[in-house]
C-alpha cells in the first residue's frame, strides 16, 4: 500500500482539518508529519466544533490509529490540555494516539526565545504563533534538540542542560522572563506524555503499509509557509510540502500514492510577509467577515485577497499534487464578480512563472468573472451546481493542470461534494 498525503496549497488555514476527518473513513491511519502548535485544524460535525493542534484530525472517526511523526514538534503542556480536553468532550484517544519518540520536544525557554527572537527582529518580525516553533526546529538541525524519546531516560539531567543553553542565549538578548507557570505546566505535560504509546513511528507506519493498511498524512501550515520554497523569510521553519511525509514519517518517496492539494476559493494569511493578490479595501474585509477569517488558535485577524494561480501552479508543482480539493466557495455566494490572479507583473513584464522573490514589486494580474449569486451550503451533490459555478470551476481546472475532485460549501462535515471522476 501507499500512503495518500492531504496538504495546503496557500499559507494555511485552507481546510485541512475539516476534509482529513471527511476522509477518514477511507484510512486505517491518520498521521501528522511536521509542524506543532502553530496549526490550529478546525473540524465541525452534529453542532460541535473541536479545534485541534498536535493531535491528527482523524481522531473523531471511530476507532482509527492516529500518529504524531518524527517531523511534529511537540509542547507537552499544550499536548496535555488538547488531549484532556478532547477526552473530557468523549473522545478518547490514549489507545489510539502513537507519539513518534523522535519527535522533538517543544521547551518553555523555545517559547521564550521564540518571543525574544521576535522582539528583536522588530518591524521585520514573522509575526510568528509564539509556540517556539522556529527556536525548536533550529535545535534540532544544530543537533542541539530534545525528542520525546529522551523522556525515558535520564530527562532531569538532559532538560538542565538544555534549559542552562538558552538561558545564556536569552541573556545576551537581554530578553526579561518568568518561566515559573511555563515551567510547571511543562513538566506536568511531560509526566502526562508518559502514558502515551510512544512508538518508533517509521517502523509502524512501514509495517501497517506491508499488512495492507492504509494510511492519510495530514500536512500542517501550507506551502506557501515552506522553509524552501515559501515566501522566505515569512514562513515556518518545516517542510510543509509533501516531501515532508516523507522526511516526517520515515516514508520512501515511492509511497507516496495520491497527493490531495487544499485551497481556498480565495487566500488569506496571518503574520507578516508578502502577499501579491492581498486586498486593503471593502471587498477584502467582506470576505474576512463572510469567511470569519480569524486565526483559529491566536485570533489574529487573517489577511484576506483573491485567489493567487500563479502562486497555486508552484505549490502543485513542488508537491506533486494528483488532485485538488476546492474550500469555502460558499464565502464568495454572493458576489456579483470573481476575480482570480493569472500572471504577475514584474517590472512592467508579464511573467506566469513564481518568481525567486514576491517580497515587492508583483503586481497582480486578474480575471474577472461572473460570480454564481447563488447559496451554495446547502448543495449535496454536484448536479445541483450553478452555471457560473461549473464554468469557474473549469477555469481552475485549466488553469491548474489538475482535476478539482472535491468542494467544500461549508464549514461542516456534510458540507462537502465530491465530483464525479472519469475513471
Ligand atoms: P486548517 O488549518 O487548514 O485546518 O484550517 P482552519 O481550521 O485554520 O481554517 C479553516 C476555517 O474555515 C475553519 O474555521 C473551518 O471551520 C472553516 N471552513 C472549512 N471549510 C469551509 C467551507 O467550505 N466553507 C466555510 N464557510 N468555512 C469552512
Ligand atoms: P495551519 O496548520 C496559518 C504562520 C504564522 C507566521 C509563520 C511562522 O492551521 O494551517 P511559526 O509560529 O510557525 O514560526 O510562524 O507561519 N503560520 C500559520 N499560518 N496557518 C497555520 O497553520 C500556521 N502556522 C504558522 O502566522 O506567519
Ligand atoms: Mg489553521
Amino acid at each position: 500500500m501507499k500512503v495518500d498525503v492531504l496538504l495546503g496549497l496557500q499559507w494555511g488555514d485552507e481546510g485541512k482539518g475539516k476534509v482529513v476527518d471527511v476522509l477518514t473513513p477511507r484510512y486505517d491511519v491518520v498521521a501528522r508529519f511536521q509542524g506543532g502548535p502553530n496549526a490550529g485544524h478546525t473540524l465541525e460535525f452534529e453542532g460541535q466544533k473541536y479545534v485541534l493542534r498536535s493531535i491528527p484530525s482523524g481522531i473523531f472517526q471511530g476507532d482509527k490509529v492516529n500518529i504524531i511523526g518524527n517531523g511534529v514538534v511537540l509542547d507537552p503542556a499544550l499536548f496535555k490540555a488538547e488531549a484532556e480536553a478532547l477526552e473530557a468532550s468523549g473522545h478518547p484517544l490514549k489507545e489510539r494516539l502513537h507519539i513518534s519518540k523522535k519527535a522533538h520536544l517543544i521547551l518553555p525557554t523555545h517559547r521564550i526565545l521564540d518571543a525574544a527572537y521576535e522582539a528583536a527582529k522588530g518591524a521585520s518580525k514573522v509575526g510568528t504563533t509564539g509556540k517556539g516553533i522556529g527556536p525548536t526546529y533550529t535545535d534540532k538541525v544544530s543537533r542541539n534538540g530534545l525528542r520525546v524519546g529522551d523522556i525515558l531516560n535520564n530527562f532531569e539531567t538532559k532538560y538542565a542542560a538544555a534549559k542552562a543553553r538558552h538561558e545564556q542565549i536569552l541573556k545576551s538578548l537581554n530578553y526579561e522572563y518568568d518561566i515559573t507557570e511555563l515551567e510547571k505546566q511543562w513538566m506536568e505535560g511531560i509526566e502526562y506524555l508518559r502514558q502515551f504509546n510512544l512508538v518508533d513511528s517509521e517502523h509502524e507506519i512501514n509495517n501497517l503499509l506491508k499488512e495492507g493498511k492504509s494510511v492519510l498524512c495530514e500536512g500542517a501550515q501550507g506551502t506557501m509557509l515552506d522553509v524552501d520554497f515559501g515566501s522566505y523569510p515569512f514562513v515556518t521553519s518545516s517542510n510543509t510540502i509533501c516531501a515532508g511525509a516523507c522526511t516526517g514519517l520515515g516514508l520512501g518517496p515511492n509511497k507516496i500514492g495520491e497527493v490531495y492539494g487544499i485551497m481556498k476559493a480565495y487566500c488569506t494569511r496571518v503574520g507578516s510577509g508578502p502577499f501579491p493578490t492581498e486586498l486593503f479595501d471593502e471587498t477584502g474585509k467582506k470576505i474576512r467577515d463572510l469567511g470569519h477569517e480569524y486565526g483559529a488558535v491566536t485570533g489574529r485577524e487573517r489577511r484576506c485577497g483573491w485567489i493567487d494561480l500563479v502562486a497555486l501552479r508552484y505549490s502543485i508543482m513542488v508537491n506533486g499534487v494528483t488532485q485538488l480539493i476546492l474550500m469555502k466557495s460558499d464565502v464568495l455566494d454572493g458576489f456579483e464578480t470573481i476575480k482570480a490572479c493569472v500572471a504577475y507583473k514584474v517590472n512592467g513584464e508579464e511573467i506566469d512563472y513564481f518568481p525567486y522573490d514576491i517580497n515587492e514589486g508583483v503586481e497582480p494580474v486578474y480575471v474577472e468573472m461572473p460570480g454564481w449569486k447563488t447559496d451554495m451550503t446547502k448543495m449535496t451533490s454536484e448536479d445541483e451546481f450553478p452555471e457560473e459555478f461549473n464554468a469557474y470551476i473549469s477555469f481552475l481546472e485549466e488553469q491548474l493542470g489538475t482535476p478539482i475532485k472535491i468542494v467544500s460549501v461549508g464549514p461542516d462535515r456534510a458540507q462537502t461534494i465530491e465530483r464525479y471522476t472519469e475513471e
